[in-house]
């Protein structure tokens, strides 16, 4: 990307008034974007074998480096040859940097210029994470795409404290740089912070672009506010931001935020929603969300979608998944991360043809529509 020889390039190759539709490619394969990259938190894609997970339509998969620094530890994972064959994905991974986690889940954090200190959610051992720490983390892991460490807020939260942690990310995105020492088989991505103040966000991709990163992803959204702020803040930042590289949105989100925010210029995707509503027994399909739960399904004989390309949508009735969410069953659980998974794939394909077509805004008002409708 900023050099000849980077071995991880993007390309843009079409675009539908905001939306972008592109390719990553890398030493492990092509991303095809817009792109949604199911997460595998601790070396695994829950409840779902990694061919499975493939078949889906995932080019890339998420790890993370708080849970995977604390457990097997990120020198066992290098010593076992990486995370991709640790877990055995071949393909590209992207692994986030774990300030993020430490904030949700650590105790006893203690931010300072230096980096983080905290206690293990786990076990309560002490570990301390810097931007250094976290690259070399990443590195061995062998990830595909590093991401700076960065302190994201929830919201709402005061100005001040937005512009503290925005400008401390910033000085953390620039040591982060240095760390990562120009490795030309992976990307390193900076994190846009700056809350929902449009100044403090257009300051944060103002730095993060005079150091110049791989890639730019928006972070600080989907942390309490409505969605309409999150989608002012992704409209107004896109623009900021280079054309000739992929723009990430942390941790989002539900189909319908997903749809928006392509809409409005994001290029890729993560978020634990589609495997975890799964394991909690609501389905996602062309029709919306329906919970499984519910007792309205349990004399029902049809499948989720007759007419679904995925077979495991035509090939159960919704009384027999409602029967394995109310006993607990494990299969329930891998039945309804694969459909969901898959949904979320059909659902950027669906995206990246439109794009392709010039026709994303009906694509959009079409799929949402049919949300709307259900099936009942
Ligand atoms: N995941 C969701 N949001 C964020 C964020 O702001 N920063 C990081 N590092 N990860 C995230």
């Amino acid at each position: 990307m900023s050099s000849p020889t980077k071995l991880v390039t993007f390309t843009l190759s079409a675009t539908d008034g905001m939306a972008r539709r592109g390719r990553i490619d890398t030493p492990r394969g092509d991303i095809q974007t817009p792109a949604f990259m199911p997460v595998g938190t601790a070396g695994t894609v829950k409840a779902m074998y990694p061919e499975q997970v493939r078949e889906t339509g995932a080019d890339i998969l998420l790890g993370n480096t708080y849970h995977l620094m604390l457990r097997p530890g990120a020198e066992r994972v290098a010593s076992q040859g990486g995370l991709h064959t640790f877990m055995d994905w071949q393909r590209p991974i992207l692994t986030d940097s774990g300030g993020f986690q430490v904030m949700s889940l650590a105790q006893l954090r203690k931010l300072t210029e230096k980096g983080v200190t905290f206690r293990s959610h786990i076990d309560g051992s002490s570990h301390e994470l810097t931007p250094e720490r976290s690259i070399e983390i990443q590195t061995l892991l062998d990830s595909d795409i590093i991401m700076q460490l960065d302190e994201c807020l929830k919201l709402p939260a005061e100005k001040k404290e937005i512009e503290r942690a925005m400008q401390l990310s910033l000085r953390w995105a620039d040591r982060s740089k240095t760390a990562f020492n120009n490795q030309q088989n992976r990307a390193l991505f900076g994190i846009v912070q700056g809350g929902d103040d449009p100044e403090l966000r257009a300051k944060s991709a103002q730095g993060l672009k005079s150091i110049g990163f791989d890639g730019y992803a928006v972070g600080g959204l989907a942390v309490g506010e409505p969605q309409e702020v999150m989608f002012k803040v992704i409209e107004e930042i896109t623009p900021e931001l280079p054309d000739d590289r992929p723009r990430y949105l942390m941790g989002v989100g539900k189909p319908d935020d997903i749809l928006g925010a392509i809409g409005r210029g994001i290029d890729m995707f993560d978020c634990v929603h589609p495997t975890r509503a799964g394991r909690h027994g609501h389905v996602y399909s062309r029709f919306g969300v329906i919970n499984l739960k519910n007792a309205r399904h349990r004399d029902d004989h049809r499948p989720i979608d007759e007419l679904s390309p995925n077979p495991n949508c035509r090939r159960w009735s919704r009384a027999y998944l409602h029967h394995l969410v109310k006993t607990e069953e494990i299969l329930g659980a891998m039945i309804l991360s694969q459909m969901n998974l898959a949904y979320y794939q059909e659902l950027v394909q669906g995206c990246r043809g439109a794009i392709e077509g010039s026709r994303f805004n009906d694509f959009a008002a079409e799929t949402r529509a049919a949300w709307a409708a259900g099936d009942l």
